[in-house]
């Protein structure tokens, strides 16, 4: 025993040496990999929303349009679907299937669940000569905070992704409406998405002015399910409370017109169907507060606003932007109480990931909005 013991101590020094040349040599390996990764791998541009992850491949286009949402088994944690599939899930699911929907008012609430989310979603995507190796350019909302930007760095890395690239919404956003950013005239932006509002000013490649708030079109949607409840006693699906938004809610109450909608749920107390006729002006007035909050943080910013700015300002209309711009007389409604004139950007919902895109395609162009990053 003690013979043995000698023997293992005289021959560390030896071995020593070979491990520590072993970790240059795994080193450098490991180097020579990330530089080979580096020159043979694809760009992505990912738009990570609270409702809906949008995905782009260099060379082929928008491969995921998918909603925020990971099913897991609830016994391994092995995700079972995620996206549409896993959405419609919700309020449908047996014991053993666990629902997340990791994202939450525009920022990562679940790291974990992100990646898995984000790995499912490109493995799905996974045909034909799709990279191995791929660089994320991530939109990362301009109002958050650095635990939440390094989430998404997180998130983005554990999915697979080679390297990770942030890009602030509101400058993908600006490249995505065609803004020359790096323009001596400043332009105001609105993104409003499910689960965060950001108003920004940009101009000579700059965010010159940016805020936020955590109120969008989820937040739209609870407000619907909170008033059918306390007020007709009925329990809605979140899909229901976000046709109703679509089709019934309007921001301008004077334009709201006469058509009514049915509205079937679950009586909340005894159980069983109910049924209502709902009429835009009721429910319009159920969620003017989120909306409110919407048009103050517009406000403020224009209230914020040096003389020089503002003159810019007064040239150009102020752009919408994200799905929530597509809501029923906001656009008229921002008109009425700020003056500046208001445009709903076209195809609203992609406009981050066209900027975003735009980057991955041409990076030395958009040198100056990465340095930002
Ligand atoms: N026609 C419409 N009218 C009203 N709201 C709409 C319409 N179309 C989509 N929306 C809403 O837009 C929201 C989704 O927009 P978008 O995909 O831009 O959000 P996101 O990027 O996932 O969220 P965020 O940027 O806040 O993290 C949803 O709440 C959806 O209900
Ligand atoms: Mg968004």
């Amino acid at each position: 025993m003690e013979f043995y013991i000698l023997g293992k101590t005289n021959s560390q020094p030896r071995i020593q040496r070979w491990s520590e040349k072993l970790t240059v040599h795994i080193d450098r390996l490991g180097r020579a990999i990330g530089s080979f990764r580096d020159r043979v791998g694809s760009e992505m541009a990912v738009d990570l929303g609270t409702t809906n992850t949008r995905m782009y491949l260099r060379g082929r286009g928008i491969f995921v349009d998918e909603p925020s949402v990971l099913a897991t088994d609830s016994l391994n944690g092995e995700p079972l679907s995620a996206g549409s599939n896993a959405r419609n899930l919700i309020g449908r699911s047996p014991d053993y299937v666990a629902l997340h929907k990791p994202l939450c008012a525009g920022a990562i609430a679940d790291a974990a669940h992100t990646a898995l989310m984000l790995r499912y979603l490109i493995a799905g995507a996974r045909k034909g000569n799709f990279p191995r190796w791929y660089r994320m350019a991530v939109t990362a909302p301009s109002c958050g905070t650095r635990l939440e930007r390094r989430a998404i760095i997180e998130a983005a890395t554990k999915s697979g992704a080679a390297k990770v690239l942030l890009v602030p919404t509101l400058i993908a956003a600006a490249i995505g409406v065609g803004y020359k950013i790096n323009s001596p005239r400043a332009r105001m932006l609105v993104l409003l998405g499910g689960g965060v509002c950001e108003v920004g000013i940009v101009g000579l490649g700059h965010i010159i002015y940016s805020d936020a708030a955590r109120v969008g079109g989820e937040t739209i949607d609870h407000a619907i399910y909170e008033y059918l409840l306390h007020r007709y006693n009925i329990q809605i699906t979140m899909e229901m409370a976000e046709k109703i938004k679509e089709e019934l809610v309007y921001a301008e109450s004077s334009a709201t017109p006469h058509e009514t909608m049915r509205v079937t749920g679950r009586e909340a107390r005894k159980g069983g169907l109910k049924s209502i006729e709902m009429r835009p002006p009721e429910i319009s007035r159920a969620v003017e507060t989120p909306i409110n909050c919407i048009v103050d943080l517009i406000q403020e910013a224009l209230d914020n606003c040096s003389p020089a700015v503002l003159s810019d300002l007064e040239n150009f209309p102020i752009i919408l932007s994200g799905g929530l711009s597509l809501l029923h007389g906001l656009p008229e409604l921002i008109v009425k109480m700020t003056g500046f004139r208001v445009a709903v950007a076209a195809n609203p919902s992609y406009t981050t990931l066209k900027g975003c895109s735009a980057i991955v395609d041409d990076p030395k162009q958009h040198i100056y909005c990465l340095t930002q990053a």
